[in-house]
Parts: structure tokens; sequence; C-alpha cells
């Protein structure tokens, strides 16, 4: 089974209105053979409105989290039907930073995923382990009841997309060893609670940089990345889509 590789760059708490220019720049950067990758840019939501603009049509644009809810009394929230009306098509649900410094359980994730399915968005839901659970060599089961709990029943696997990010990974510039990733991918496919994990598209996330996600796309389970630091600067996410297009 071939699944279209996906590159998603999480600018997280980062970036103003002038660095919305970051998108000329990166097309200027572009690689000049085909783009047969899916190309994703989940800017803070402040700059959605202003990147939809002059979004070319290669990258589509995501939200970083959204409410489980379409609309109401949510005081501060951004719901997925508004993401939607912006021209997103993605989102990040049940980032670990959300999930430690928000408090975010699994089943509110759920309750997120299916209210961005009901806003016609793909989540990008991520699971990952602390150090102190691999340490204890739960890591596995951490993900995989992870994921199960994140889903909403009946999710076709062509409707979602799941972020492996171990915690002790991300911002550190520890990555993970591609086997080691491989091996966690590999559990989140076999785990995966419909007939469709085939086409299950799985990303790896933690210190993605141009020096080592060759490596990682070149394991059977990795489809992508999600890169949050390799995003922000247009040379090293230019340097991630010719990667991930030549991989
Ligand atoms: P990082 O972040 O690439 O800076 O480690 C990844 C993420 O948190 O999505």
């Amino acid at each position: 089974m071939s699944r279209r590789a996906l590159l998603a760059g999480n600018w997280k708490m980062n970036g103003l209105r002038q660095d919305v220019r970051w998108l000329k720049v990166l097309a200027e950067a572009m690689p000049d053979f085909p783009v047969d990758i899916d190309i994703v840019l989940c800017p803070p939501a402040t700059l959605i409105a202003q990147m939809a603009q002059e979004c070319p049509d290669w990258l589509a644009l995501g939200g970083q989290d959204c409410a489980a809810h379409a609309k109401g009394a949510y005081t501060g929230d951004i719901s997925p039907v508004m993401l939607a009306d912006l021209g997103c098509r993605y989102v990040i649900v049940g980032h670990s930073e959300r999930r430690t410094g928000h408090a975010e359980t699994d089943q509110k994730v759920c309750a997120k995923v299916e209210a961005a399915r009901a806003a016609e968005l793909i989540p990008i839901i991520c699971v990952g382990e602390s150090l102190e659970q691999r340490e204890q060599g739960k890591a596995v089961s951490v993900i995989t009841d992870q994921m199960i709990a994140s889903l909403p029943g009946g999710m076709s696997a062509h409707a979602v997309v799941i972020a492996y990010e171990p915690v002790w990974a991300i911002g550190t510039g520890k990555t993970a060893t591609p086997e080691d990733a491989q091996i966690m991918h590999q559990a989140l496919r076999t785990a995966w609670p419909g007939e469709d994990g085939d086409a299950l598209r799985l990303l790896y996330g933690g210190s993605v940089k141009p020096s080592n996600v060759f490596e990682l796309m070149a394991q059977p389970d990795i489809d992508g990345a999600l890169a949050g630091g390799a995003s922000l600067e247009v040379k090293d996410f230019a340097a991630l889509i010719r990667s991930l297009i030549v991989s």
C-alpha cells in the first residue's frame, strides 16, 4: 500500500504578521521538481486568515488545536468550524503541550477529533510517551492506548493522521533512533482498530531536522513528519520538503 507522504509544520506560539512573508520565501525555495507530497503549515490562529489569502495551492493550512464544540459560550476557544471557515484543512489535536499544559485527557481529545471531523477537517492526533514511561518499558502501551482512546468509533484511516511524538524528543534536540521510531509506528499501525490500518498515515515528530529526516522517512511505517522548530526557518522547512519528496 503506498501512502502519500505528509510534512506538517507546527509554529506553536511563534509568528507575527510580518512573518507571513515566510510563505513567499518558501515558494522561492521550493524544489523545481513536482511536489507529490502533502505539505501543511499550522501557524498561530492569529495568522491563519492572512496566510489563507497568500497560500499557494501546494500548501494546506491547519490549526494547532480546536474546541470540541462547533460554537457557543466557550470564551477564548476556537471552533473547528471557524478554522474550516478560514480555509484550514487540518488541525492538530492532543499535542503533548496541550495534554500536559492544559490537562487534556484522551476523552477530551476524542471529542475534539469528532468536532474536527464534523467540520470536515483532518485531525492530526498526537500521541507520545514521557521519558519515565519509556524507562518503565511502557512506551508502546502508552501510545497505543492514547491513540485508541482518542478515536471516535468507526473512524476511517483516510480521515485522520496520527503523529508519534515522544515527549522527551520535543524541542530537546533528542530524536528517537529511526529503528526505535519504526517500532513505535509499526505498533500504532498494528493497534489501529479498523481493517484499513494499511492506509493510515503516521508521522514522526520530535526534533525533526534536515539532518535526521531522511533516515526516519526510510522506515516502512513512517509516512511523514511533524516539525516544530525546523518549520520556523524556510531553509530548514524547504530541506525537509526536498527530503520527503525524494524519499
Ligand atoms: P520540535 O517540535 O520539532 O521543535 O521538537 C515538534 C512538535 O512539538 O510538534
